[in-house]
């Protein structure tokens, strides 16, 4: 795992000052940063713990006291301290409550800070690391972990805090009834003798339910890593059948979970320490009437010893419990950390130019890049372009189109060589003006869940109606927008899944409008549709084209045919670049590229794309 700097850690493409609010040198000094954010809180949930558990003890001895009260008849006493228990009962009972509202405040406040953070935290890293990590996994870390941390404050420390000052003021409380041989307090002599045995049953089980707590919390973000990405391909699943063999699969995962939990369960039960304190109470109550036998201790303090006792180990009870999800709180801790300091950030340039009026004028000198380390997928490409020029890219699939266009949005950074536009290196760029002034229509085109009008207007939130009508119409998107029932209110499912494809990418065409950048990306994967449609998109592409540098990867002859300059990729390099007619003379890659699609289109569709481009 790599820590961050300081330094480093505001560098990145997105900064919110709570990413380095919180010390994230190791998972504990992390966790106490959390909780110091809320030291108020606990130190009252500490005071007003200390003033209730004071009273619980006296209340034993106050009860031991009218025994003996009673044995000599005195009832005017009697009744005076019934009335005191009474109070004190109600008093702490109050108290307790209010200290239970205290603490469980602290701990959704901090189960939001951290919420807070990790969501910070993912916006800020870059494409490789969301390349990397699976969406369920990420997500069971945001949920399910930052609940076992919260966990660390309630119950967590509120058991443990109440349960060491419970057994101090227990200990306390003996040495007030206690009765002295040879300045030996005599009622120590039982916490004493039992509470060797109990630490180390303690150790022992904390040690053993820490790796499975672990465990539990991997097997749970596996299983919501398989069930989110099944979902999100349920067609697949459908079509080929596979439902059963999901079914078992799933099964498998979630009988692990189960497993496990059981596991911890029994180690639980195995350590369960109620048999201790029974005996302890027993011997107590022995001891007690033995000592009072000899002459030396009387019956309603017997009575005060016994329950000081339980009051004493009682807290042991609690602490096995409050063990258990100290090791889930840890254990979420450290996947939180391990998240939140993974070394994945481009950085920000240390004096970011920011360009007011772009020009567009871009320049690939000698870019290589890798995705893995190892394999080159972009190699040593140069080329430049002036602003205002249309650009297309071809070449087969996996030669690296894409991957192009995402060096020059700066999603990944180059190994080696240079991106400049209008003459500035993209590192040293400003990430707003960068990103601001290029726009993309990716190749897999995602929508948010929300209605038409939401997506469109995602990059410019503040558009006004007829702006997005505007953007939509240019995109040729309006017709079909219009034709829905609700029209720009109609609700797109998660990722756009209620709209076709073409129709996607023209409400991605209209968003990319509305921004109106200088530098304009179109990955083309809609090929094959109809030709209304392509006319219609084709058309939409004309118009966005138009007074910008554009970059275009796409199978269609007409766009192609008309652009400044094409780029011909082959396994990551250059192998051509010119203008249509001089490819079609000099390069051999061009024409197989090309040579491909018109052989199915001089059969099919040639003449009448032929037709319409005159
Ligand atoms: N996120 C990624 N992580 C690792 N490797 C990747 C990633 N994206 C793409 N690649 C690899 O990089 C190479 C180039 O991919 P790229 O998407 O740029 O190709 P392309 O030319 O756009 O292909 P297509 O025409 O099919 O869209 C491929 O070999 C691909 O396997
Ligand atoms: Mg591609």
């Amino acid at each position: 795992m790599v820590l961050l700097s300081k330094k480093e850690k505001i560098t990145g493409e997105f900064y919110d000052p709570i990413m380095i609010r919180f010390d994230k040198r190791s998972n504990v000094r992390w966790i106490l940063s959390h909780i110091l954010a809320h030291k108020g809180l606990i130190f009252s949930f500490i005071g007003l713990s200390i003033v209730a558990l004071a009273m619980n003890t006296i209340n034993p001895i106050i009860a031991g006291e009218i025994f003996n009260v009673i044995e000599v008849k005195d009832w005017t006493r009697v009744k005076f301290l019934a009335f005191i228990l009474l109070a004190l009962t109600i008093v702490s009972g109050i108290l307790r409550f209010i200290a239970g509202l205290i603490i469980e405040i602290a701990s959704q406040r901090l189960e939001r800070d951290i919420r807070d953070e990790y969501y910070a935290s993912m916006l800020s890293k870059s494409m490789t690391f969301h390349d990397e990590v699976k969406a369920g996994d990420v997500m069971a870390r945001a949920t399910f972990d930052t609940r076992m941390v919260n966990f660390l404050i309630n119950p967590c420390i509120s058991l443990l805090s109440q349960a060491v000052i419970g057994i101090l003021m227990a200990i306390a409380g003996m040495f007030y009834i206690t009765p002295y041989w040879h300045g030996i307090p005599l009622l120590l002599l039982i916490p004493i003798v039992i509470a060797p045995p109990i630490f180390f049953l303690a150790k022992k089980y904390f040690k053993s339910v820490g790796p499975i707590s672990m465990e539990i919390q991997q097997s749970y973000s596996d299983l919501s890593a398989y069930l989110q990405e099944k979902l999100l391909g349920i067609t697949v699943v459908k079509a080929f059948a596979r439902e059963n063999y999901e079914r078992s699969i799933f099964k498998e995962k979630n009988d692990i979970l189960s497993d496990q939990i059981i596991t911890r369960g029994q180690l639980r039960a195995k350590y369960y320490p109620a048999l201790i304190v029974g005996i302890s109470v027993g011997l107590a109550l022995i001891y007690g009437v033995f000592l009072t036998q000899i002459g030396i201790f009387d019956l309603g303090r017997v009575y005060s010893y016994v329950r000081l006792v339980a009051n004493l180990f009682f807290p042991v009870w609690t602490f096995s419990w409050a063990l258990v999800l100290t090791q889930m709180g840890l254990a979420g801790a450290k996947r939180i950390v391990a998240i939140l300091t993974k070394d994945t950030i481009i950085s920000k340039p240390k004096k970011p130019i920011v360009l007011k009026a772009l020009k567009g004028e871009i320049e690939f000198r000698d870019v290589s890049f890798s995705y893995d380390g190892k394999i080159k997928v972009i190699e040593n490409v140069s080329f430049k372009v002036s602003p205002g020029q249309r650009v297309a890219i071809v070449g087969p699939a996996g030669s690296g189109k894409t991957t192009l266009m995402k060096l020059l949005t700066r999603l990944y950074d180059v190994d080696s060589g240079q991106i400049l536009i209008d003459g500035v290196d993209i590192r040293n760029l400003d990430f707003e003006t960068l990103r601001k002034n290029i726009g993309m229509i990716e190749q897999d085109i995602i929508l948010f869940s929300g209605t038409v009008k939401q997506n469109i207007a995602y990059g410019q939130p503040n558009a006004k109606n007829e702006e997005i009508i505007r953007a939509a119409k240019m995109a040729q998107a309006h017709e079909f927008i219009s034709q829905f029932d609700k029209g720009y209110n109609t609700i797109v499912g998660e990722r756009g899944m209620t709209l076709s494809g073409g129709q996607k990418q023209r409400i991605a065409i209209a968003r990319m409008l509305l921004i109106d950048p200088k530098i304009l990306i179109f990955d083309d994967a809609t090929s094959s549709v109809d030709s209304h449609t392509e006319d219609q998109i084709q058309r939409a592409i004309n118009r966005v084209l138009k007074n910008r540098t554009s970059f275009v990867i796409t199978h269609r002859l007409s766009t192609i045919r008309h652009s400044d300059l094409i780029i011909v990729m082959k396994k990551g390099r250059i192998v051509a670049k010119g203008t249509h007619e001089e490819l079609l003379k000099t390069s051999i890659d061009y024409w197989r590229v090309f040579a491909r699609y018109s052989d199915i289109r001089e059969k099919f569709v040639q003449p009448t794309m032929v037709a319409r481009e005159e």
